[in-house]
């Protein structure tokens, strides 16, 4: 009761900083990166500023400046030269991520951590993430786990250290995880798209990976935004079938299912602050509405406190050089 208790008494200088709950440290960081296969330079994303397409040829040189602002871990996603119905370029050892990991492993060895998104819609020409029945339009969930099964292993074959599966395809973390144990990687972990929402926030990343889709969307596979048990059940699911660290995407609009997803499982948990949450700060502190550096702050420190070990972000590098 008042007067007995003040609250800013523990608000003030030093004191702060001995009683604050959450911190955000550069190891909490996974630096997503796009990697282009048809281009010979960097070229920036219109609706990302300051994320650039990468080519393979300068994936270790981005890689090294991550590494050396003490970044642990990044995420690849590919843009392939040639897209077909199956997004065949997704699993070949030959083709983008599978060269830009290597890259990067040679340059870098285990100063860098490497996971790769695995799904088909950067490599399909219909830009879904799975196998297509054009006559109903309907993507096909079973026929699409072996492709995602030998993409992830390819993954591994070129010395990725994480897989993390994207597509929402049920079934697809065991899938994946017997097909690495029958190639000798079972110490490879995956870290699964658990709850993954069907979200309008991810409208840049598909400028960027020229991912969308030529008809339909992804609502039939991805998660109704309305719903929080669901994301329950979608994640023990996933942990059943082997997944070693669970995701929920988007962050910012979804800091609740972080909430509820930690404190039931008490599981590794990843949030991916994604391109649209990106954008937004990035528009709005271009216009000088908003101090960009104090809300990328803001914001990623609210999802550490939601409940996430760490965080995808584009932010990534900004992040690091802030709190160097
Ligand atoms: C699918 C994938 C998507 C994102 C990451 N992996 C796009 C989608 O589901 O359409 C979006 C990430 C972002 O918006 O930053 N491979």
């Amino acid at each position: 009761m008042f007067p007995e208790h003040r609250m800013r008494r523990l608000r003030s200088g030093k004191i702060k900083d001995l009683v604050r709950e959450t911190s955000l440290s550069v190891n909490d960081l996974i630096y997503p990166v796009f990697v282009n296969e048809t281009i010979n330079s960097a070229c920036e994303v219109s609706s990302m500023p300051g994320v650039c397409n990468i080519p393979v040829t300068k994936i270790a040189d981005d890689a090294k400046e991550a590494a050396d602002l003490g970044i642990p871990a990044m995420i690849l996603f590919g843009i392939p030269e040639n897209k077909d119905e199956q997004g065949s370029s997704a699993w070949g050892d030959d083709d983008v991520v599978q060269r830009a990991v290597r890259e990067i492993k040679n340059e870098l060895g285990r100063d860098m951590l490497v996971i790769t998104d695995v799904c088909l819609c950067e490599y399909t020409s219909h830009g879904h993430c799975g196998v297509v029945d054009h006559e109903t339009g309907e993507i096909l969930n079973d026929p699409t786990l072996p492709l995602i099964a030998k993409t992830a292993v390819s993954h591994a074959r070129a010395g990725a250290d994480i897989v993390a599966p994207s597509g929402m395809m049920d079934g697809m973390i065991a899938a994946i995880r017997s097909e690495l144990d029958e190639n000798n990687f079972n110490n490879i972990p995956i870290m699964s798209y658990a709850a993954k929402y069907s979200s309008s926030f991810y409208g840049p990343f598909r400028d960027a990976a020229g991912s969308g889709c030529c008809f339909g969307d992804r609502s039939t596979h991805q998660m109704d935004p309305a719903n929080s048990d669901e994301a329950i059940m979608e994640t023990a699911l996933d942990i059943e079938e082997g997944a070693d660290i669970i995701m929920v995407k988007p962050a910012l609009p979804y800091l609740d299912i972080i909430y509820r997803l930690k404190t039931e499982f008490r599981m590794p948990t990843a949030a991916y602050n994604v391109s649209g949450e990106y954008a937004m700060i990035k528009a709005a502190a271009q216009n000088g509405w908003l101090d960009e550096k104090k809300v990328m702050y803001e914001s990623l420190l609210s999802i550490k406190r939601a409940g996430a070990d760490m965080i995808l972000t584009y932010f990534a590098k900004d992040m690091a050089r802030m709190l160097k």
